[in-house]
């Protein structure tokens, strides 16, 4: 089919909305071939994929292993029953208890991160006998009933599943003493955290923050969620990026790249302490694709991939240049106002409130896909796939440099 048929047609049967407002940025995009970094419309023009989906590519567009691993189960199973005890799922959840730190040690599994939030809400809510969930006020932590209510959560209203004001808090990032103004009121069940929270551009947490919540939750009785969706899977380096800030969750939520952009899973890794509502309550949370055998025979070796600690100082080292570069452009051109890094997870904010948006559509131009912060347009998602290599970070650099170039001309005509 041609691109303008495929767009009409996405436009009147799927989500008119999405079409529409990618289409008044002039970004008709309609993915063809992907690979490796990069994804290509179906004219066959080629972007390096800077938002791989935050995080679902990590390894990249059809991972070759991964493909064969997926081929080779489904010549064995299909998504099997999710009521029996399957091999393969339970040793992707002994996987996952022995790579989270603590005693992170029972697994739910989910078909989306936002289901995997709302088990780790429900399950903090059990354990505390407490309604309250106190989360980021521009924080994202999905669109599913419970998931959608916390963080930035206009579609609270807009879909009307808004129930008591109390239910759900939302605290400033960075802010400890809001935080224990809130919690020493010792009605909150859990504070929900994204560690680098990627809908405001990957701000980073100050020092001591994530810490100092860790102790506020201890001192007052809430579960830690940590919501590693994005920031997890070996993008900062380690891991998990809440043990790059020394924090150990009571809950650890995972999805996106777990699933190696090939078979839909994510995750709730639940401490030993709070998980009994498993063992009282075997069907306390049915998922029909949760753990999805398939999905499972993926995750794991997404996993071994992940944790492999070549490829994790590889990351290190290769953010670090990228980190220079970026700096380099930082000081040359001003509309580049700030980069933000940790690892290979990067937030760069443009000197201008629609900044992003400017310098999306410049990128787009250069053969780059990077996506703006959803509740901060002067905020730009940087995410490279977790293979880069010398070669690519210069052509990221050079075709950066050629849209700062193109912004600067365009902010001086304004
Ligand atoms: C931090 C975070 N948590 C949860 C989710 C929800 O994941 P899903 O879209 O798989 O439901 C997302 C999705 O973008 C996310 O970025």
């Amino acid at each position: 089919m041609e691109k303008r048929q495929i767009l009409e047609m996405a436009k009147e049967y799927v989500c008119p909305g999405k079409i529409d407002t990618f289409g008044q940025v002039g970004i008709e995009l309609v993915i063809g071939k992907r690979e490796g970094p990069y994804i290509y419309n179906i004219e066959r023009q080629r972007f390096i994929d800077l938002h791989i989906n935050g995080g679902t590519f990590n390894l990249g567009h059809c991972h070759p292993e991964l493909t064969k691993v997926l081929v080779s189960a489904l010549e064995n199973t299909d998504i099997g029953n999710h009521h029996f005890a399957s091999e393969a799922r339970a040793l992707l959840a002994q996987k996952l208890a022995e790579k989270t730190p603590g005693d992170l040690h029972y697994t739910v599994f989910a078909s989306s991160g936002s289901e995997a939030v709302d088990i780790a809400i429900k399950t903090a809510r059990w354990a505390t006998q407490r309604r309250q969930i106190v989360s980021l006020d521009k924080g994202y932590h999905g669109s599913t009933g419970i998931s959608g209510n916390v963080g930035n959560n206009q579609n609270m209203d807009y879909f009307l599943s808004r129930g008591s004001n109390k239910d759900y808090v939302q605290v400033s990032f960075n802010d400890l003493s809001q935080m224990e103004k809130i919690l020493s009121k010792k009605e909150t069940a859990a504070v929900i955290i994204e560690t680098i929270p990627a809908t405001v551009g990957f701000p980073l947490p100050e020092d001591g923050y994530l810490k100092g919540v860790r102790e506020l939750c201890n001192r007052y009785g809430a579960l830690y969620i940590a919501d590693e969706v994005q920031t997890g899977l070996g993008r900062t380096g380690n891991l998990w990026a809440v043990t790059t800030f020394d924090v150990i969750p009571d809950i650890l939520v995972t999805g996106k790249g777990l699933s190696g952009g090939i078979y839909p899973i994510a995750a709730t890794i639940i401490s030993k302490k709070w998980g009994g509502w498993l063992s009282e309550n075997g069907f306390g949370h049915v998922s029909t694709f949760g753990g999805a055998e398939p999905g499972c025979h993926v995750a794991s070796r997404v996993l071994d991939i992940c944790s492999d600690p070549v490829l994790l100082d590889a990351v290190k080292k290769n953010a670090a240049i990228l980190g220079q570069g970026f700096a380099n452009l930082k000081s040359q051109y001003p509309f580049l106002m700030e980069v933000r890094q940790c690892g290979l997870v990067i937030g760069l904010k443009y000197d201008d409130p629609l900044g992003a948006v400017t310098m999306c559509k410049a990128l787009y131009e250069n053969g780059i896909w990077a996506m703006i912060a959803g509740f901060d347009y002067s905020a730009m998602q940087c995410k490279p796939w977790l293979y880069l290599d010398q070669a690519l970070i210069n052509d990221i650099l050079e075709r950066f440099e050629r849209a700062l170039k193109l912004c600067a001309t365009q902010m001086s005509k304004r």
